[in-house]
């Protein structure tokens, strides 16, 4: 069998009486581009909380990689490779768009702080490096216009997009999007769809992300897991799942079709 970069084995999850996650298995593969999708409260962002380490399952594992991560701390979670984005923006809206990527880098670099504080020569090699890493990013993600503004002054759309820099400045293997297109017009939906591709195929990321746009899910993944009510009720490619009853019931329930 081979080992897969995450492995989610029988996830739950209750908040008292009620239960976000229930039995949720689920595997992603080096490489691939997966995406959760289901009606509101179905559980999607609870799993990617789980995943990442907001608060731990009160039952089932996680393995990344094929090390245990479930009940690990957010931070020991990004250092081990897990990148993410959340459905309510975190970005820092009092700092340009430039520094929301480098405060992204700071973990990674932390090993240099010393060097840092006694301004020792390495630092500058080590600023150089920093900033030519932020450049690219900001260029990947076409920020170059706006990099000096705060990020509380951009559009949704370029908010969205600073984020996701700024969870790719740990250089992530796995980056988790949640609702990334959330906001974003059909314009910038088209870019995303692109970016993600190139995180994919330029830039060797394997992404797993929850989407309601139902044709950029249906463009972008290479597998589709489908929750309603805690639990994953299918999964499969994008024809077999747009062809599963149940994925259908469950949508018209929620009118979402
Ligand atoms: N921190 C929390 N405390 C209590 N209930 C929560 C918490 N987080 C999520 N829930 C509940 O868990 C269910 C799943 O929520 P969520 O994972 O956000 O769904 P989705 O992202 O699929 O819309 C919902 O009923 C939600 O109200
Ligand atoms: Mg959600």
């Amino acid at each position: 069998m081979t080992r897969q970069l995450l492995e989610v084995s029988q996830l739950h999850r209750a908040f008292g009486g009620l239960v976000a996650v229930s039995e949720l298995s689920f595997h992603v593969t080096d490489g691939e581009v997966v995406s959760i999708i289901g009606p509101n409260g179905a559980g999607k962002t609870t799993a990617f909380n789980l995943i990442t380490g907001v608060y731990p399952p009160t039952g089932g594992s996680i393995h990344f990689r094929g090390s245990q991560v479930s009940g690990m701390a957010l931070h020991k979670v990004t250092d081990l490779g897990i990148g993410r984005t959340f459905q309510n923006l975190r970005i820092f809206p009092n700092l340009t768009v430039r520094d929301n990527v480098l405060v992204g880098m700071t973990r990674k670099n932390k090993a240099s702080m010393l060097t840092a504080c006694l301004r020792l020569p390495a630092f500058g090699r080590e600023e150089a490096r920093l900033n030519a890493e932020a450049d690219r990013l900001i260029d990947l993600l076409e920020l170059r216009q706006v990099e000096s503004q705060l990020a509380r002054n951009l559009p949704y759309g370029n908010q969205r997009r600073v984020e996701i820099a700024r969870a790719l400045a740990s250089d992530p293997a796995l980056l988790l999007l949640d609702e990334p297109a959330a906001g974003m017009n059909p314009a910038e939906i088209e870019e995303l769809n692109n970016l993600i591709r190139r995180l994919r195929d330029e830039f060797g990321k394997t992404i797993l992300i929850v989407e309601h746009h139902m044709s950029l899910v249906m463009e972008i993944s290479d597998r589709i897991i489908v929750m309603d009510q805690g639990r994953k009720i299918a999964e499969g490619t994008p024809s077999e799942v747009r062809e599963s009853p149940l994925v259908v019931r469950a949508y018209l329930g929620a009118g979402m079709v």
